[in-house]
């Protein structure tokens, strides 16, 4: 049996792991995909936001202590949301992000933070994204790196003799995978990074950033277990805008 990510964090055994992982400040996602994030995030005083996948919210409510005007934060998972804390300019929305409906050019921004390796049909939800951005809105989200995901089953750094390697299998296979990820039969989607960029592109957008972000020094110094990234890209970042001018 495998568990999809719409269902994955309100099973209470992930749950509980999911949220020791996120508890360490050392983790990956506050030393370096957050930060990736940030840097192609464009100024946001007045934009009307979306948050797809906002989990407890962070990333939304920072973007409200930005400026945003209005950030819709969206998460299928009743845990998650129940962790996020509320903001004058934060509206949060259980919904699944592959079924969520919004007007049409509703939207500055769109953003999704380690959420749409989970998406089974990733080129119908960019072609939906691009149809919420108003001309000149943006989307940046980060996901799993395809080199991380792309081996089926996602076994992870795997001994090889004397040291581990990550392998790196089967890229060109794209579809769902399985993890063990603190419980068994984790359900993710490999792609490769031109089907990501090709998809942004497809649906009219033109790409504008582009990430694949490791531990700086310092980080690696305080935290010396985040020095595994330094091996094998852990997340990758796009942005992508929809073009300004339109008719
Ligand atoms: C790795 S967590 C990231 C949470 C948040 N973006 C962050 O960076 O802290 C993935 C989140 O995606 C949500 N998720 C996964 N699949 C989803 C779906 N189909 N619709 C809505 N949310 C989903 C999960 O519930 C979870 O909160």
């Amino acid at each position: 049996m495998t568990t999809a990510g719409r269902d994955l964090y309100d099973d209470a055994r992930f749950f509980a792991g999911y949220r020791r992982i996120r508890d360490d400040s050392a983790g990956l996602n506050d030393a370096v995909e957050i930060p990736a994030v940030r840097r192609l995030l464009p100024p946001v005083t007045g934009a009307a936001v979306v948050d797809l996948g906002c989990g407890t919210g962070a990333l939304a409510r920072r973007l409200a202590d930005a400026g945003a005007a209005d950030v819709l934060a969206v998460d299928s998972s009743r845990r998650m949301l129940a962790l996020a804390a509320a903001h004058p300019r934060v509206r949060y929305r259980r919904a699944d992000v592959e079924a969520l409906a919004l007007p049409d050019r509703s939207c500055d921004l769109v953003v999704s933070s380690l959420v749409l390796h989970y998406v089974a049909d990733y080129s119908r939800l960019v072609g939906r994204v691009a149809r919420w951005l108003r001309p000149g809105g943006r989307f940046v989200f980060s996901v799993e790196h395809p080199v991380c995901t792309a081996a089926d089953p996602m076994t992870g750094w795997t001994a090889t003799g004397d040291r581990t390697v990550w392998p790196v299998d089967d890229y060109a296979s794209e579809g769902p995978r399985t993890q063990h990820w603190i419980i068994d039969g984790v359900r993710k989607h490999h792609r490769r990074t031109a089907t990501l960029i090709g998809g942004l592109l497809a649906a009219g957008l033109q790409l504008t950033g582009i990430e694949e972000p490791v531990p700086g020094p310092a980080a690696v110094r305080n935290h010396p277990e985040l020095a595994e990234h330094l091996r094998r890209p852990p997340v990758l970042v796009l942005a992508a805008r929809r073009e300004p001018r339109e008719g």
